[in-house]
């Protein structure tokens, strides 16, 4: 049995209970007939958030319902308002009762906030600004990308079927310092030569380093136990000491297998051959860039969870990587499959149910192979479905068994 590290976001302690009501109106509800004595119990708030938000969560509940009966798991699922819903209800993005909520939560599941509605707003009272405020305010310093590709479906990358069937890397980027937050930083002129200057300042310290390698550690125990740390380190002295503390890390470690790359020679490997990959760490920057490289991999937006992990001393967000596409809101357009699978991360990684996230996961291989396709990822000779009926097979497929 894999046993968390100290300090580890990953495992942390496990949770209390029960179903969904609709935004900004807790209530709580059991899922099944099981005995509270001997269930497993855990607190999640839900953030449906804007445009197809409502939709994709919908469908999402609906699976960790059926997988909660299905393994005997007390999920306490309560909604709060985030995003734009919450501006027009509050005025405000992210409200303090919802942060309050989330606080108290073991889990946070977010489906995706913004809409043009809000697009002209002042900065400060924006979607998005709300979202950047609940990373911040839980402390969330890492975040995870994973890229599976799904042999179902075959030419959804730009690249060759022979070079991303297969792949299943995870994408750990440290996501609170590094040359984004560094300082000094601005705009100035030089003063010997008047020229303008810009300057940003790449900064780690050893602890930032220290507790990222270490989620990266822990996700590679839990995978293939295989960690590539990617740096600059023949230029740079902050990826000097980068590579200096995730060594000293990987030595709690002993049965993960460790390695670096340079960064030029990362972005190189994950187009040549990213099968290679099982965990791969890095800072901000360069997580930035490779974490979007990695999802292409594997082609549709609708397809790709993410989780964002603090010191484990509160909730971990997990969401799917696209926005709330107001394109096709409300048209029952909508592929859940992203959110589905954030909620499996969130299982795994937050909650340790490993038997319910395989199944989840297994449920969504199920109805691709059954060549059940929404609108984004359909190719010829497959049957078009909406979101909810998307759900409904998902549903079904967890609810069938088989891991
Ligand atoms: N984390 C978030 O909540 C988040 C992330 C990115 C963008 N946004 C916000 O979302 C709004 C729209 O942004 P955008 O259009 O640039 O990006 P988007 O990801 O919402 O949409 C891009 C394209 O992908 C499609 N798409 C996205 N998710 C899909 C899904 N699940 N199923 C089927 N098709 C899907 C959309 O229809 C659209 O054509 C903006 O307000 C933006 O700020 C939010």
């Amino acid at each position: 049995m894999w046993v968390p590290c100290p300090a580890s976001p990953i495992g942390r302690r496990s949770t209390i209970l029960f179903p969904i009501a609709s935004a900004g109106t807790p209530v709580a509800s059991t899922t099944g007939a099981v005995s509270p004595a001997t269930a497993k119990t855990h607190t999640i708030t839900l953030l449906p958030g804007d445009g197809i938000g409502d939709e994709i969560m919908d469908a999402t509940v609906k699976v960790l319902e059926a997988v909660a009966s299905r393994f005997d798991l007390n999920l306490s699922m309560t909604s709060a308002l985030m995003g734009g819903v919450a501006i027009d209800a509050t005025g405000e993005p992210l409200p303090a009762a919802t942060l309050d909520q989330c606080r108290s939560s073991d889990a946070v599941l977010l489906a995706c906030i913004g809409g043009y509605k809000w697009d002209d707003l002042p900065r400060a009272t924006r979607p998005e600004t709300g979202l950047l405020a609940l990373r911040k305010q839980l402390g969330l310093f890492a975040n995870l990308r994973p890229a599976k590709s799904f042999e179902q479906l075959e030419g959804a990358s730009s690249l060759k079927d022979e070079v991303v069937n297969g792949v299943d890397l995870m994408v750990v980027r440290e996501l609170t310092g590094g040359v984004y937050f560094g300082t000094p930083k601005g705009i100035d002129t030089d003063p010997s030569t008047g020229a303008r200057v810009g300057y940003s300042n790449m900064i780690y310290h050893d602890y930032e380093v220290q507790r990222i390698a270490r989620v990266a550690m822990d996700i590679a125990m839990k995978r293939g136990k295989g960690v590539v740390s990617v740096d600059k380190a023949n230029v740079l002295e902050v990826s000097q000491l980068w590579r200096e503390e995730v060594i000293k890390v990987a030595a709690d470690y002993p049965e993960v297998d460790l390695s670096h790359m340079y960064v030029d020679n990362a972005a190189m490997q994950l187009v040549r051959w990213p099968k290679q990959f099982d965990v791969m760490v890095t800072g901000n920057l360069f997580g930035d860039v490779l974490s979007d490289c990695a999802s292409m991999l594997v082609g549709s937006l609708g397809m790709l969870p993410s989780a964002s992990l603090g010191d484990g001393s509160g909730p971990g967000v997990f969401e799917p990587v696209h926005g709330s596409a107001p394109d096709i809101a409300g048209q029952d357009k909508a592929n859940p499959v992203a959110c589905v699978l954030s909620a499996a991360m969130m299982l795994r990684y937050a909650l340790e149910e490993t038997d319910a996230a395989d199944a989840v996961e297994a449920a969504v291989e199920a109805v691709l192979n059954a060549g059940w396709r929404t609108g984004d990822i359909m190719s010829a000779g497959k049957t078009l479905v909406g979101c909810k009926r998307m759900g409904e097979l998902l549903v079904e497929a967890v609810s069938a068994g088989g891991k």
